[in-house]
């Protein structure tokens, strides 16, 4: 479907624009519609594609290689002759049902480069290039012909030249997970190979020294470079394999031990947009939506059954400890009754989701066990969990079920059982599901990232909207944008999230943890984190873990994280008349705009989101392990309209470690105005409603 009308925009403007193609052209610039971005193609003297991109007269990416391996044939990297290239332009404007922004501007100016080699095999491939005020995106494009009637990829070789020594926000190039802390290291002190063996990690498969993407970088001349893919459709993920003298970066794609090739299709077809964000400040490379527009449009249509919304849950209690998934334990957490006062709690704090994990047989034999298949069923519920009750008893009060599917990382037990699951959760009028993946993949030999699974994470997302099912996906596969054409895909995991301050032994996650993650994994797309833990300390439950935020830091995440679902986890006793609950209560999770008031990768972040339903802003800061003083500039309201303004900020005496719950509530009225100074404390934040009066 998609192809088909890539296919047809582009035989549209063969016909419409073929008297400007140019036989044997050498190179080709094609310019951002602003002017300040140029990129230029051409054919290196041995008739190799190579590409390099300015920004104004600065080269931001140098002369880089492209080419393909292939496990039957011989490379297709030099001796070509370009046959045409037709120029495209862009500019239209297009509606999400849900996110950080209503409406998205795509304007662009592309060129498909049409290259066949000059040797007797006569092979051809053809490049579109894709150029916008916000960076550049590029894909290579097969099509049927004699010679490759299928494509055994084993390397794609493309080619990112980096200039200098850039500061890099980088984590490995994991297989299998993305779970791992971000590093902050210069481009040639990447060290991804000494993070193997990761003691907390479920599984982890680190075999070269490169890194997964979006990985982002400050250049020495300060611009903010992120390098990520858009729209991974049947294809391998890619990794960054990072090569020094000089210092580039060259796509590794995701393998497989069972066969000797990284991807296979069959012609034509094209592949994953590979993307470069070019930024000037930190906060552009957050409000870009480069990657967004490289997706097609959505071929779901309306998608309204999903609501955007928060959720409690039966989840928190497992990670502490204090409950099990198992009923064998003795201790199992989801018991229609805890679902039930789980609700109650909800439906009296504007929280209309439940997310109950364990509710289904098979979890005695969930960890540790080398063969998983087959041992979760995903529609019988354990004796002590009521299903349909629970289900009825939340409809009744607004709040709607999440269903649980934990594969345990044998996605074809999931495959056999996906639409009996889905046709259960549709007769019950479910309308989400969290899925997991945890542990090595079965079949042995796939890892979580390469193209077998591409297609396994793929087949949830499109049966699950034949069935008005909408995805969370946990140990998915990265975000690349897909949520515009199958809006379903509404939040992922896919980094260290929220559960390894429960129970990690390193330390869990750091106070700089999520200023690094809001410019690098944020990039890709919706974070289901699980924000919002009050009991900082976890006290009595955990003696060795702990949060490692002030309290305020935790409710400035929910603006700071842009997701249509959040979760407010904490046990429901952490929130009980506690005066800062308020703005869990208040913060929506859908928004009109979103804009990154300022901001340093690593350092802070201030954001503000407008409420898709009202005229309120919300606005949330978080700090690493540093305090600092910042002052909001409030023009983004409207000029002339006076609101009320509740914050919620670190006491005088707040740190993450030593007081992280000193905290204080202020009101003041603002208009546009005003400029007002705040103080964050080390680890801190600050979370800022703001009423229209
Ligand atoms: C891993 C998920 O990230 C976590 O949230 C969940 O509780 C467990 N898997 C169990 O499915
Ligand atoms: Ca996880």
């Amino acid at each position: 479907m998609k192809q088909q009308v890539w296919i047809t925009l582009f035989s549209l403007a063969t016909i419409l624009l073929f008297s400007q193609c140019k036989k044997e052209e050498k190179s080709i610039v094609i310019k951002s519609p602003d002017s300040k971005i140029e990129m230029t193609f051409l054919l290196d003297k041995n008739g190799q594609p190579t590409y390099f991109v300015k920004r104004n007269e600065d080269i931001i990416i140098d002369t880089s290689k492209m080419g393909f391996e292939f496990t039957d044939m011989s490379p297709m990297e030099k001796n070509f002759k370009i046959l045409s290239s037709i120029p495209f332009s862009q500019n239209e404007k297009w509606e999400m049902q849900w996110g950080e922004k209503r409406e998205v501007l795509n304007i662009y100016n592309s060129t498909c480069i049409y290259l066949q080699e000059k040797s007797e095999l006569k092979r051809r491939f053809n490049i579109y290039f894709k150029v916008y005020d916000d960076g550049i995106g590029f894909r290579y494009e097969f099509p049927e012909q004699e010679r490759i009637k299928e494509a055994l990829i084993s390397k794609e070789n493309t080619e990112f030249r980096i200039i200098g020594d850039p500061k890099c926000w980088w984590q490995p190039g994991d297989w299998d997970i993305y779970e791992h802390l971000y590093n902050t290291t210069k481009f040639s002190e990447i060290d991804a190979l000494k993070l193997r063996n990761h003691k907390n990690l479920a599984q982890t498969t680190i075999p070269f020294n490169a890194v997964n993407t979006p990985i982002t970088l400050k250049t020495e001349n300060g611009f903010y470079l992120s390098f990520h893919e858009a729209n991974l459709t049947d294809y391998a993920g890619m990794t960054l394999k990072v090569e020094t003298n000089p210092n580039r970066f060259v796509s590794q794609l995701v393998g497989s031990k069972l066969t000797d090739y990284a991807v296979k299709r069959n012609t034509p077809f094209v592949t994953p947009w590979r993307t470069i964000q070019i930024a000037e400040n930190a906060g552009d490379l957050i409000e870009s939506d480069l990657i967004v527009n490289l997706n097609d449009a959505n071929i779901l249509g309306d998608i309204s059954w999903f609501t955007p919304t928060k959720y409690v849950g039966i989840w928190w209690d497992m990670h502490l400890g204090t409950k099990m998934w198992d009923y064998a334990s003795g201790r199992h957490g989801a018991t229609t009754e805890y679902a039930k006062e789980l609700i109650d709690f909800a439906a009296k704090n504007n929280i209309h989701g439940i997310l109950v994990e364990g509710w289904n047989t098979g979890w005695e034999h969930w960890v540790g066990f080398e063969d998983r298949e087959g041992i979760f069923d995903f529609v019988t519920p354990y004796p002590d969990y009521n299903l349909k009750e629970v289900v009825k008893y939340g409809r009744e009060r607004g709040v709607e079920l999440i269903m649980h599917h934990e594969t345990s990382a044998a996605p074809l037990t999931y495959a056999k059982q996906m639409d009996t699951a889905y046709k259960l959760m549709e007769s019950l009028g479910i309308h989400a599901v969290k899925t997991g993946y945890v542990g090595k993949l079965i079949p042995k030999g796939e890892y979580h990232h390469g193209q077998w699974m591409v297609n396994q994470y793929r087949k949830a997302v499109v049966e699950g909207a034949k069935h008005k099912i909408a995805i969370n996906a946990h140990e998915p596969i990265k975000a690349t944008g897909l949520r515009r054409t199958y809006p379903n895909i509404i939040s992922r995991e896919g980094l260290r999230g929220q559960e390894f301050n429960a129970w990690s032994s390193d330390g869990g996650n750091p106070p700089e943890h999520l200023s690094i993650v809001a410019y690098t994994r944020m990039l890709g797309g919706p974070i289901d984190y699980t924000p919002g833990i009050f009991n900082i300390k976890l006290d009595p439950y955990k003696k060795d873990n702990q949060v490692n935020t002030t309290l305020t830091h935790q409710l400035a995440l929910y603006v700071v994280i842009n997701s249509p679902i959040q979760m407010v986890p904490d046990l429901m006793e952490a929130y009980v008349n506690h005066p800062a609950f308020q703005f869990i209560r208040d913060v929506p999770v859908n928004w009109e705009q979103s804009k990154v008031l300022d901001g340093e990768i690593g350092d802070f972040i201030i954001t503000a989101r407008q409420d898709r339903a009202s005229e309120n802003w919300f606005v949330g800061a978080i700090s690493d392990e540093n305090p600092r003083d910042v002052t909001i500039d409030f023009s983004f309201l409207e000029s002339g309209k006076s609101y009320l303004a509740t914050f919620y900020k670190d006491g005088k005496n707040a740190h993450w470690n030593d007081n992280p719950t000193d905290y204080y509530i202020e009101k003041k009225k603002i208009t546009s105005e005003s400029k007002i100074p705040v103080h964050i404390a080390a680890g801190g934040g600050f979370a800022v409603s703001v009423v229209l009066e």
